[in-house]
């Protein structure tokens, strides 16, 4: 998608969005356009039940004598009240609306807003990065689709005051949008093509990026300890894989402890010799995703070129039944020394993070830990899969950090306890804890299990099963691979971890 900014004007071909806000109110620019079609617009709404709401559009074809293909009005709602991601959805919606529609070129007339919270240039980039994040689409085994569902929207121009602001401030969104498509590829892949050592080899090409990058093999993961992880890879015909990014970007001289990601990369989930039920099974395909937004978010900060030292650590393993896969009842040596009596081998992921988050902490002494994973079906059971992702920590600081990058990216976190009465609920006579916890309470033992693994570096744990994957469209994702969390983690980083 060629996206370009421009001074305000009028467009003279191709589909043109003006705006409207609450009251079905035009604002200058669709006034103008109003006029150069006696009207046509104002009839227009006054036929429909178009009321300014956000995200609400009316579509005229071929308007007048404008020479226009389309003319959409798009409701912004309460210019008060509206937000970033307000913008963005709403243009996500134009986005779905037209990308196949036959339309080629949208350009976008942006008024200033009177009362708006967001800058113009803020506004424009925002819009453009709604339109930008919803044209994304994985189709690449769609090998009989007619050209006529193809997509067709290639050009879009926004116009806007202080268009040279405006393109600087998407200049570097439209990067942390790379990482997001990135993140949103590795997650739709099928397990027989992203498994642990193309992945591996996948994120190997980030160096590219400028990112430094390690990948440690089944050898050197034995000859670390990482047991408890290499005993969830145990059963897969691939070998586990451990992927190390690293960002140095904080100038010289302000050297600092880095800070690290750390995502949950089980390409496969079958759940193991505890195996899962078949009828949905095929989902498991994104059971990497916490990898998957910590790949995304490294190459996102690479290629924007944030200023902090960042690193990001996955476990790349495949968890199958075979006869050389792990049983329940075994007892795995973690990297910290601590046992773990493995009690359903489909509670994995933690046992892949237990070893991910020692390592970490160990090895880079991060300022602070942050991993990402898909962990708990339970999740799904507290939040659905429509907005929030749920996260845990005992740190207050970091606990507002992500809480408040949440809120203003629209990646929404909402916190979980953890207490010593759920830390008990994992103890077990056979090992220092059993990887279950029973089923009251399953997303916070299972954070609880994690905490055990942190050795007091300060910690959050995000829970993010719930969101990776979407079963229907939304406005910034259709029904696939949300990408959410990206910019989560790049928002969390900008905010708070860069040297100005
Ligand atoms: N990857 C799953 C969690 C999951 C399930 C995420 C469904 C998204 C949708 C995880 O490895 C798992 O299987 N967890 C078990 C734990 C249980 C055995 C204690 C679960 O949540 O059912
Ligand atoms: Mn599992
Ligand atoms: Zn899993």
């Amino acid at each position: 998608m060629k996206i370009t900014f421009a001074e305000p004007g009028r467009p003279k071909d191709g589909a043109v969005c003006v705006l409207a806000v609450k009251g079905a109110k035009l604002l200058p620019s669709a006034r103008k356009l109003d006029q150069s079609i006696d009207g046509g617009l104002t009839r227009a709404v006054e036929g429909s039940r178009f009321k300014g709401k956000r995200g609400e559009i009316l579509e005229i074809l071929s308007p007048g004598k404008t020479g226009l293909s389309r003319l959409l009005l798009i409701g912004l709602g309460d210019p008060k009240t509206l937000t970033e991601r307000n913008l963005e959805e709403a243009f996500g919606g134009l986005m779905a609306k037209l990308l196949a529609s036959g339309e080629k070129k949208l350009s976008v007339v942006l008024d200033v807003i009177g009362g708006m919270g967001v800058s113009p240039p803020s506004a424009a980039s925002h819009i453009a990065e709604g339109l930008l994040i919803r044209s994304y689409r994985f189709d690449k085994y769609r090998t009989k689709e007619p050209q006529e569902k193809k997509p067709s929207l290639k050009e879009i121009v926004v116009h806007t005051k202080s268009p040279g602001d405006a393109r600087k401030l998407f200049g570097t969104a439209k990067k942390v949008i790379e990482g997001l498509f990135l993140t949103r590829d590795l997650i739709s892949e099928p397990a027989n093509v992203v498994h642990p050592e193309s992945f591996a080899a996948r994120i190997k090409e980030l160096e590219a990026d400028g990112l430094e990058v390690e990948i440690l093999g089944e050898k050197k993961l034995e000859k670390i300890g990482m047991r408890a992880l290499l005993g969830v890879g145990q059963g897969s015909a691939y070998e586990s894989h451990v992927a190390i990014m690293r960002w140095n970007g904080a100038p010289r001289g302000t050297d600092k402890q880095p800070l690290a990601f750390v995502g949950k990369g089980v390409t496969f989930d079958t759940g193991g010799i505890s195996l899962k039920p078949g009828e949905g099974m095929e989902e498991m395909k994104w059971d990497m995703g916490g990898a998957g937004i910590v790949v995304g978010a490294m190459k996102a900060l690479a290629r924007r070129k944030a200023r902090a030292n960042v690193i990001g650590i996955v476990g790349l393993v495949e968890n199958m039944p075979s006869s050389t896969a792990q049983r329940p009842g075994d007892v795995v040596k973690s990297l910290s020394g601590q046992t773990i009596e493995i009690i359903n081998t489909d509670a994995e992921g933690r046992l892949v993070l237990a070893d991910l988050l020692w390592y970490c902490q160990d090895r880079f002494k991060p300022s602070a830990m942050i991993d990402l994973a898909t962990l708990t079906g339970a999740m799904l059971v507290t939040f659905g899969r429509e907005e929030y992702a749920g996260y845990f920590t005992d740190d207050e600081e970091i606990s507002d950090r992500l809480f408040k990058a949440g809120d203003k990216t629209g990646d929404k976190l909402w916190r979980l306890p953890l207490a010593a009465a759920y830390d008990r609920m994992i103890d077990t006579p056979i090992a220092d804890m059993k990887n279950i916890g029973g089923r009251m309470a399953g997303s916070i033992t299972a954070a609880q299990f994690l905490k055990r693994f942190t050795n007091k570096t300060p910690w959050a744990h995000i829970d993010v099963a719930g969101m990776v994957w979407a079963l229907k469209d939304n406005k910034l994702w259709a029904k696939g691979a949300t990408g959410y969390g990206v910019r989560l983690l790049d928002r969390f980083v900008a905010d708070n971890y860069e040297s100005k």
